[in-house]
């Protein structure tokens, strides 16, 4: 599947194959990229992400029984399926039925009856690699059932539903930078977000700068418990400074801090403070600034946050070195693998993408994937 084609007929026709009828609501939820603030979501800081032209599509339909049945068309696995009477679990596995089961409680947690459904899914946002694929699950899934029950949830709770599905069924303490902007994504636009007071403000993209997103195709391992180990240090760390969160912290309070505490806390305040610097960078047209401030934010979650590994150094290296000093690249995402933004002038994307074929090989031997994204709008009817 590419995002050219969206595969909505495909969706279509399978839910009724399969379920018999026609679905009644048919929605989707963007994936995203992460310009710049990784990690400070949790810690009640800034962020800057786009919203892009990648999805999860839902096809659903109400049942006149309490019965929910589940279908993850690009999985090739058994359905999911279970009764509304019974309070909902997470499975041990599989893992992909958990956030779907992980919707509906979040949903019934905040007092909202639900009927029996048929539920299909797809969709095109490459899977972990680092792009909130689950996320996207996640906010498609609520803006479906917000829709076939025409229940009174803003944009901001098909976040905080999304997020608690994550915490509570999938076993990850993500902050809320992914869900939020699958459900407020803008077209043509980045978002700033302030994790503190959900607060969310677009930024138009530059015409002149296109959105790559590159996949390492580098595996990511262990990746849920090293991101609540960096979780709870970050916790540590405000501990120590006895402040509510980092987000109050300034540069000049962390010399109480040493070692591991310190680097993790430095890298979060001045990522933080690198998504606002960039959300008014954007329209400067200042590229080399932009990419200046692309590698200073590699660095720091390379050497500070320590969440990146040698390969994705020399795959950001690589990438650095082909786009030249307009515009930049940094690891995007959560860390230990998956992908690498690039913001370049249009003109440079082909050089970038020679650089790619000729000189990295992922540790399996496979390519690189580029794929040039568009900001895109948050969730909402397909
Ligand atoms: C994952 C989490 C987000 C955020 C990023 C790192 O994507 O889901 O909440 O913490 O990692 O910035």
């Amino acid at each position: 599947m590419n995002a050219s084609s969206p595969p909505l007929e495909a969706l279509r026709s399978a839910f009724e194959a399969w379920a018999g009828h026609a679905p009644d609501t048919l929605v989707r939820a963007p994936g995203r990229v992460n310009l710049v603030g990784e990690h400070t979501d949790y810690n009640d800081g800034f962020c800057l992400p786009v919203a892009i032209d990648r999805w999860t599509w839902v096809a659903l339909r109400l049942r006149a029984d309490r019965t929910v049945r589940v279908r993850a068309l690009d999985l090739g696995l058994p359905d999911d399926g279970f009764s509304l009477d019974t309070p909902l679990q997470p499975l041990p596995q599989p893992h992909w039925a958990n956030y779907v089961r992980g919707v509906l409680h979040a949903i019934q947690s905040r007092g909202h009856a639900l009927r029996g459904m048929d539920i299909a899914i797809t969709g095109n946002v490459p899977q972990g690699a680092g792009l909130s694929s689950s996320a996207s699950l996640e906010v498609a899934l609520a803006e479906g059932v917000r829709r076939s029950h025409a229940l009174p949830l803003s944009g901001h709770d098909l976040a905080r539903i999304g997020q608690q599905a994550e915490h509570e069924f999938a076993g990850c303490r993500c902050g809320i930078m992914d869900q939020l902007c699958s459900a407020l994504g803008e077209a043509g636009s980045a978002l700033l977000l302030d994790t503190r007071s959900l607060a969310v403000q677009a930024y138009k993209m530059p015409a002149e700068l296109a959105v790559v997103v590159i996949e390492s195709r580098i595996q990511r391992g262990l990746v849920e418990s090293a991101y609540n180990d960096r979780r709870r240090e970050c916790e540590e760390a405000t501990r120590a400074l006895g402040l509510p969160s980092l987000r109050e912290a300034q540069m000049a309070d962390l010399t109480r801090l040493d070692g591991t505490l310190l680097r993790r806390a430095r890298h979060v305040v001045s990522d933080s403070a690198r998504a606002v610097q960039l959300a008014t960078l954007l329209a400067s047209g200042d590229l080399v600034a932009i990419g200046r401030l692309l590698r200073e934010a590699h660095a720091s979650q390379r050497d500070d946050f320590e969440i990146s590994r040698p390969e994705m150094d020399a795959l950001v290296t690589l990438c650095n070195d082909a786009i030249g000093p307009e515009g930049g690249a940094r690891m995007t995402g959560g860390g230990f693998g998956g992908c690498v933004v690039a913001l370049l002038p249009h003109a440079r994307v082909p050089a970038l993408q020679a650089a790619l074929n000729a000189g990295y090989r992922a540790p399996n031997g496979e390519l690189a994937v580029l794929h040039r994204c568009q900001p895109t709008a948050g969730a909402g009817l397909a």
